[in-house]
């Protein structure tokens, strides 16, 4: 047996300020997708935003139902939207971040892992690190590539179809 550790890279910033001008406009646009979201049971505002290589910009939010299971992250419903709509335009960098009545939560809002797995074909498909942002009210981590959120995936399948 040997002891195995893992190391995940990623950039903390500690303010908006501090973006790129690309990276800032996409939390934007994910606080501004907060206010789609349909979130009555959990009260939690999640807004995504992902960036296409055509330069498109796509939001999505949580959505939720009252049988819970049905609902559907944010982050997944502008992936799966995105690809539905253009499929042949791969995703380039998500950002995601929630509110609660109004106001973006001074803690960062991480993809769930069933986020974090769709997000993993979704990096397959476009054959290039995607850029993940996590943002909270203040500090934006960024995560370049799956592999540093999802570091031991499933995608062993013997074949795709
Ligand atoms: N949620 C997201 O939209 N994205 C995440 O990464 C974590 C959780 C939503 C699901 C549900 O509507 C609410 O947040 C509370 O769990």
């Amino acid at each position: 047996m040997k002891k195995m550790t893992c190391v995940i890279p990623y950039e903390e910033y500690e303010s908006f300020d501090e973006l790129s001008a690309q990276d800032r406009q996409l939390m934007e646009e994910a606080i501004a997708a907060t206010e789609t979201s349909y979130a009555p049971y959990s009260n939690f505002n999640v807004g995504a935003a992902l960036r296409l290589r055509s330069g498109r910009i796509v939001r999505g939010s949580n959505q939720e139902n009252a049988a819970y299971p049905s609902g559907l992250c944010a982050e997944r419903t502008a992936l799966f939207y995105a690809h539905s709509a253009w499929p042949q335009d791969p995703v380039e960098a998500l950002a995601v971040v929630a509110s609660v009545d109004g106001t973006v939560t001074p803690t960062f809002t991480y993809p769930c892992g069933a986020c974090r797995q769709v997000l993993v074909e979704t990096e397959q498909r476009a054959q290039a690190p995607l850029r993940i942002l996590v943002g909270s009210a203040q500090k934006v981590l960024v995560f370049e590539g799956i592999s540093s959120l999802l570091p031991f995936v499933f995608d062993n399948l013997p074949e795709k179809h």
